[in-house]
């Protein structure tokens, strides 16, 4: 696809982050554009900003969806078409994900399954629902955002990270077995997986009110007490912070710093994904972080896991996540 005008582009997850920036890109391309998201009202700031900077003629539409539930996905992709009023689209972009450090062995089973449920049944549902429409048109693709952690199934050795990691490697290995069964039976319709490295964006704060936890400064103290344990099993020096409103302040802290201080922008992000997406590349890699991990993990896999691979890897970026 050389370029987007005129088309129709789905996005999940378009509050915020990659999602928004993917819209504004596109619709200043001359893409219309329709996006889901569960917070209302960052997807209405999304679409503030797009309508500001869409060419004229350009129409972005909003929609409330979960992208877990089926029947919310199928309502979203009857709702595009109504008010588009189009048969076929363009471009999916599974991009909607929530973030979760939590534990399989001793972790609540509910955070655990709604983050794999987001991140995997999301994508695959959006296909389900979507791929007949992609295939109807003439020139079709759909985005998989997978992760690094898609391929290293870690942030670090001081965090575990099972579900969201679990999630990511089935939409890579979903996205890859794609390429053939598109080869076959859709030649018209094209597969990118998406790989980030740290990009900076509101995840962590998007996923803590997603999972009901709402703001920091709503945290009861059974959560505290469970942030308290992790921060201690990652080396933090926590002992003489007796108040939880320190504890809160310092997660609110992390999760800007997330979004503050990354290598890559989330505009830098996009761009990066729809220039891979003219150019035909089924992987896409986002970020330094992303491709020295790729190239860390080929050379030798059997060490991922170790604390040598940390070194090497904070050897050549500046990964600070999970150690
Ligand atoms: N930011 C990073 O460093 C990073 C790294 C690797 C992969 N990713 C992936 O990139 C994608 C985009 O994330 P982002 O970093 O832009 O974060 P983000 O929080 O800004 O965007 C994700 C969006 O998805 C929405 N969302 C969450 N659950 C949803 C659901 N059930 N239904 C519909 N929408 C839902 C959120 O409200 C949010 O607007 C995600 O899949 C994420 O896992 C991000």
């Amino acid at each position: 696809m050389k370029d987007f005008a005129g088309k129709l582009a789905v996005i999940t997850g378009g509050g915020t982050g990659m999602g928004r920036a993917l819209a504004q890109q596109l619709v200043a391309e001359g893409c219309d554009v329709a996006i889901c998201d569960v917070i209302e009202e960052n997807m209405e700031k999304t679409i503030e900003i797009c309508q500001a900077e869409a060419p004229q003629g350009i129409k972005i539409t909003a929609h409330q969806c979960d992208v877990s539930k089926e029947e919310d996905v199928n309502r979203f992709r009857d709702d595009v078409l109504k008010q588009h009023q189009r048969d076929h689209i363009n471009l999916l972009f599974n991009n909607a994900g929530i973030a979760s450090l939590t534990s399989f062995i001793n972790g609540p089973r509910d955070e655990w399954e709604r983050t794999f449920n987001v991140c995997w049944n999301g994508v695959y549902f959006c296909a389900r629902a979507f791929m007949p429409l992609l295939v109807a048109s003439d020139e079709g693709h759909i985005i998989n955002t997978s992760s690094v952690n898609g391929f290293w199934a870690s942030v670090g050795p001081s965090s575990t990270h099972t579900a969201y990691s679990a999630a990511k490697f089935a939409v890579k290995g979903f996205s890859e077995a794609l390429i053939n069964d598109l080869r076959i039976n859709a030649p018209h319709v094209k597969v990118s997986v998406v790989m980030p490295g740290h990009i900076g964006t509101s995840i962590i704060i998007n996923s803590s009110k997603i999972m009901g936890r709402g703001d920091v400064h709503e945290l009861d103290a059974e959560e505290i007490d469970s942030i308290r344990k992790r921060l201690e099993s990652e080396g933090a020096d926590i002992n003489d912070i007796s108040d939880d409103n320190e504890i809160r302040a310092m997660i609110q802290e992390r999760a800007e710093n997330f979004r503050d201080n990354a290598p890559m922008s989330a505009e830098n992000a996009a761009a990066q994904m729809l220039q891979g997406v003219k150019d035909e590349r089924w992987r896409i890699l986002l970020g330094k972080d992303a491709e020295v991990l790729d190239r860390l993990i080929r050379a030798d896999p059997e060490t991922a896991y170790d604390s040598s691979f940390m070194e090497r890897l904070k050897a050549e970026t500046e990964w600070g996540l999970g150690d």
